[in-house]
């Protein structure tokens, strides 16, 4: 268990413009920022991060929470493995209470496999820089490769010995379990007998987003051997190799500077690259493109170039995952190398310089080059130009947003032209595999059950600041609690503090909602037990995920003053802060007008029943005076009447 104290500690440190920023490209916008949300696809931004309130919210998905839940869901870890992970980030020691065996047990596979990655990476390091095999054979290979020191160690480069179980020994005695080993798949039992898998090799660890070891890739240094010349790591509950892309880590940052990411075949690739000054680069490792790649991609930039060899199999690589990179909507352009060469030979050779010419005189988008590539393949052979056809008919057709719509008619004509077909026929061909397409997908859709929309989120957004809504009265429950998370702390004219303003003014029966009622109860339970008002990330942080949910909507509302009213208005930050004393206010009188109808009501009845004369004129009097409290009420502040945040679909 992590102490709590080191908790706060880490919590208070955290920042989460900061942190998100590791992962996704934020755009300031306002006292806000924005990004497209890495939880699901969008082509425009919906993801809103508040720094000031440490809360995200994506407008389109409704994932909603604070900096450890981005971790936590973002790299799929538990709390405390988040906490680690922040804590790490930010260099903060964490103090734990023992752990018994029972815990020690329970301890997740992956932060397990996570461990003994680091120490095999660091062990692979030391065996090639520090042993004479290493050097020997390891490390002049690399040095043969044009490795520099500062690119093997930049990319954690390593060497195994040729020994049977050389890196075995020294992993048991770290203490590492056998069992754990094998999993890793740095270690395999063969007729009971243990040996490295990776031996004589030079080694590539696989780091995922954050810099953690995931997995290893290995590589043979004699050609001449028959076995494989990669081996990499098996699936475990760590490594998936769809879901990571080599120099990720390294690249991320200038991947989303340079709005461009390159997209290379092999490790080697992507280190030379870097070695030679170009840095936004990632790799498949010789399997196709998948989706998870592709949206770990998108997160940093939609500008994806593929620099495949020009031989056969470069071009066939390059084809594949195409398809699934328009429809996400990428702006999908490629590069073939001059036959013979791949990226690393190229730069090794050239120089940053030139290659960077090359890329862009060789530059083609997706259409154009199937095109090039499918007209030299079939020649003059009718039944392969008419697959042809068919085949660039469905890639246009997966450019099928709005605003690529003259792109689109620029390729039908292109294409038309090139494949000498009518070019009404070929938008037909196009619009048949559009229709298939969303059939399909209706079909799909058709299997979940229905799913009704309320009426006011298909309404057209109104941009009055203040819409009434169906349940304002529960919103105006919603908005107290708000008031009092956001403000309770604060002064209200010198005196005292919001929250025992709002003790002594609001009678807590009045609020019917029980879930705000539990929280509102909760809220000054803890201000009683601890004399202090409940920092924000209390609530922010609640373990409950819907009521989490649905306070970072609260605290997080999707309208904010637009830049125009701004500039028109000439408001420079007319903040939510400065304008509390109203928000107070407000709340106030709402609560306070219900108390006196409802009391009026009362009144009203007994008025009804009552027969003696003397006690009907004191109840008329006390009516009269209700009704001018109400009045008064009314008159000096019409209480707001807010609009509802969207509820997650
Ligand atoms: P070098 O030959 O050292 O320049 O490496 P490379 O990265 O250029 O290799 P290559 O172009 O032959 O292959 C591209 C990528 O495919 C490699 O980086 C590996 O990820 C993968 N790959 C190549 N050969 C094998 C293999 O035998 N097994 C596996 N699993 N992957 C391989
Ligand atoms: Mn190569």
């Amino acid at each position: 268990m992590i102490n709590a104290a080191s908790i706060q500690e880490v919590m208070s440190r955290a920042d989460i413009v900061d942190v998100l920023g590791q992962f996704i490209r934020l755009k300031k916008r306002g006292v806000n920022y924005i990004a497209n949300c890495p939880f699901h696809n969008e082509k425009t931004p919906s993801f809103n991060v508040s720094p000031v309130k440490g809360i995200y919210k994506c407008f389109g998905c409704g994932k909603a929470g604070n900096v450890v839940t981005f971790i936590q869901e973002h790299e799929k870890l538990s709390y405390p493995e988040a906490i680690h992970w922040l804590a790490d980030y930010y260099k903060i020691t964490l103090v734990e209470t023992e752990r018994t065996p029972e815990q020690q047990q329970q301890q997740l596979a992956s932060e397990s496999l996570r461990i003994l990655n680091e120490f095999a990476a660091n062990y692979f390091l030391d065996v090639l820089l520090n042993t004479e095999e290493g050097q020997l054979v390891g490390l002049s290979y690399f040095k043969q490769r044009g490795f520099r020191k500062e690119t093997i160690e930049k990319f954690r480069l390593g060497f195994n010995s040729e020994q049977q179980d050389a890196f075995y020994k020294a992993a048991l005695k770290k203490g590492y379990k056998t069992e754990l080993l094998e999993q890793s798949g740095l270690v395999k039992n063969r007729n009971g007998i243990v040996h490295d898998v990776y031996r004589g090799r030079v080694i590539f660890p696989i780091q995922g987003m954050t810099g953690r070891i995931l997995g290893f890739g290995a590589r043979l240094i004699k050609n001449n051997d028959k076995a494989p010349k990669y081996i990499n790591s098996p699936e475990n509950e760590l490594y998936n190799k769809s879901k990571v892309l080599y120099g990720m880590y390294q690249s991320r940052q200038a991947i989303g500077k340079q709005d461009e990411c390159f997209l290379v075949e092999g490790y080697t690739d992507v280190i030379s690259l870097h070695q030679g000054g170009i840095e936004n680069v990632v790799s498949s490792s010789g399997t196709s493109l998948t989706e998870d790649q592709l949206r770990l991609i998108g997160q940093l930039t939609k500008n994806l170039t593929i620099l495949y060899d020009g031989d056969a199999a470069g071009i066939k690589a390059a084809l594949r995952g195409l398809d699934m990179a328009l429809s996400q909507s990428f702006n999908v352009k490629l590069v073939l190398l001059p036959t013979g060469e791949d990226p690393d030979s190229y730069i090794q050779k050239n120089g940053a310089t030139v290659f960077h010419e090359y890329v862009k005189e060789h530059k083609q988008d997706v259409i154009s080059f199937r095109l090039q590539i499918g007209l030299s393949d079939a020649g003059t052979d009718p039944v392969k130009r008419s697959k042809l056809v068919n085949e660039i008919a469905e890639s246009i057709s997966r450019i099928n947003k709005a605003e690529d719509f003259s792109l689109q008619a620029h390729y039908i004509k292109e294409a038309a032209q090139k494949l000498n077909v009518d070019e009404t026929g070929l938008v037909n061909l196009t619009n048949k595999f559009i229709r298939e397409r969303v059939e399909t997908e209706n079909r799909h859709n058709r299997t979940q059950p229905d799913v009704v929309i309320p009426h006011e989120e298909i309404l057209p957004i109104n941009n009055e600041p203040i819409i009434e809504t169906a349940n304002k009265e529960e919103e105006q429950e919603w908005q107290l609690l708000r008031i009092l998370i956001e403000y309770g702390h604060l002064e209200y004219e010198g005196a005292q503090k919001v929250a025992q303003l709002i003790e002594e003014r609001v009678d807590p029966s009045l609020i019917e909602q029980p879930l705000i009622n539990k929280l509102y109860t909760e809220y000054y339970q803890h201000f009683q037990h601890f004399g202090a008002t409940p920092e924000l990330h209390y609530f922010i942080n609640y373990p409950d995920s819907v009521i989490r949910n649905r306070l970072a909507s609260l605290l997080l509302p999707e309208k904010e003053i637009s830049p125009k009213w701004k500039d028109r208005y000439g408001i420079e930050t007319l903040s939510e802060q400065m304008n509390y004393i109203n928000d107070v206010n407000s709340s106030l009188d709402y609560f306070e007008l219900k108390k006196i109808l409802s009391m009026h009501d009362k009144l009203t009845q007994k008025i009804k029943e009552e027969s003696d004369p003397a006690k009907l004129d004191l109840l008329l009097r006390e009516h009269i005076k209700y009704k001018q409290l109400e009045r008064e009420i009314t008159q000096r502040h019409k209480p707001v009447v807010y609009k509802s945040n969207k509820i997650n679909r």
